[in-house]
């Protein structure tokens, strides 16, 4: 009868959408979180995938962060907790493959920077330990092959590096990078490294004018050469040029109940997939052509259960699915486009 009752709610939620009533039914996460998702719908875009992972008994501690490597087909979970494994890989259809705790503190941010030759990982670390206030990579086996900043010493020098809490990290096919640091402490900074780890550009000052930043929380980059920045505690979303750092505009008008944690754009580009934590949102925002930024314009939006708290996500660059990871919820759910399954649907 529970059960009936559950699979009848199901249903009524998504009356439009009926062929969901069995894939929710029966799942774990429908009984945690499911129940409780609705979507305002302008245009529904994305379908929770249930089947992603095939058992959510790996989530054992608070899962921060998550990144997909589309070009090998796998997708990085970090997670917080004593005694439990820190990285979990898994396959991108859900089925797990191993897991390492050793050279991670307190993971905040990932990146998978893979070729079709080499397959790695990008992870920041907050934590306070002999491993913290550093932004790392490793190979898909967890070994650690590349440390930035200085292990275990908080601190704002650039020479050497240092870091206090660097949220997040992009790195371009060029072997770029750009790193946000950070997450509330001592620094509020954007900058940019050349494949050599040198300092290319910096914005480095706490404040709300045009590149000053209050917790730079998560950083992208699109083809047309801009930079977007989730400027959490400024409610708004920065973009500067990725060459020079300049700064090319900022969207303010979308985030007035709350800063965006998020920042990652569909494959195609015409999207950017924002989440915000407290409110428990998604958005989808329809970016702007090159040239001028404009306004802030919301297409749809994924509206989470209460408490599930979306952190950072990240978007695979080849199927378009969202991996989200909810520090809420403990877990990471993967949204997939409707017409990737229901071509007829869309078009
Ligand atoms: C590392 O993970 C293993 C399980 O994969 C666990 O048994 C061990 O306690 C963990 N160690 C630490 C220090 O977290
Ligand atoms: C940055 O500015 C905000 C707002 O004035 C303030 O609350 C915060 O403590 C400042 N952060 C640092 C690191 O100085
Ligand atoms: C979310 O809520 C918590 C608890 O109220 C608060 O500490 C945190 O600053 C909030 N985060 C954001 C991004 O507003
Ligand atoms: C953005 O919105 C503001 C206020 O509504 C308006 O004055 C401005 O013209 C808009 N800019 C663009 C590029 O649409």
């Amino acid at each position: 009868m529970a059960r009936f009752r559950v699979c009848a709610a199901a249903a009524g939620c998504f009356l439009p959408l009926l062929v969901l009533h069995a894939w929710f039914c029966g799942s774990r996460i429908l009984r945690n979180f499911g129940l409780q998702i609705s979507w305002t719908t302008k245009n529904t875009l994305y379908r929770l995938d249930v089947s992603w992972p095939k058992y959510s008994e790996y989530f054992t501690g608070t899962t921060f962060c998550v990144a997909v490597d589309s070009f090998n087909g796998l997708v990085y979970v970090a997670q917080r907790g004593d005694n439990i494994p820190k990285v979990l890989v898994f396959t991108e259809d859900g089925y797990f493959l191993r897991a390492w705790n050793y050279t991670v503190d307190t993971p905040h941010g990932m990146f998978a920077a893979s070729t079709p030759h080499e397959q790695s990982v990008w992870i920041t670390d907050v934590g306070s330990g002999s491993y913290g206030h550093t932004v790392k990579k490793y190979n898909s086996f967890g070994d650690l092959v590349q440390i930035l900043g200085t292990p275990g010493k908080r601190g704002s020098d650039l020479n050497p590096l240092q870091f206090d809490n660097p949220a997040e990290l992009y790195v371009e096919n060029t072997g770029d990078i750009y790193i946000v640091d950070g997450d509330g402490g001592l620094n509020n900074r954007l900058f940019k490294l050349s494949q050599d780890f040198m300092m290319l550009w910096l914005h480095g000052e706490n404040g709300t004018g045009p590149t000053q930043f209050n917790i730079p929380h998560s950083v992208t980059v699109d083809s047309a050469g801009r930079v977007w920045v989730a400027d959490r505690g400024n409610k708004r979303i920065q973009v500067l040029d990725k060459d020079t750092g300049e700064w090319l505009g900022a969207w303010d008008n979308c985030f007035t109940e709350e800063g965006p944690s998020s920042v990652r754009f569909t494959p195609d580009g015409k999207f950017l997939i924002v989440a915000q934590l407290n409110l428990s949102r998604l958005s989808v925002i329809a970016a702007p052509p090159i040239g001028s930024i404009g306004n802030c314009s919301v297409v749809s939006t994924i509206q989470l259960a209460d408490q599930v708290l979306p952190h950072l996500l990240d978007v695979d660059g080849k199927t378009g699915a969202i991996y989200v990871a909810e520090i809420g919820a403990k877990q990471v759910q993967k949204y997939v486009p409707w017409n990737s399954y229901f071509p007829s649907l869309l078009s």
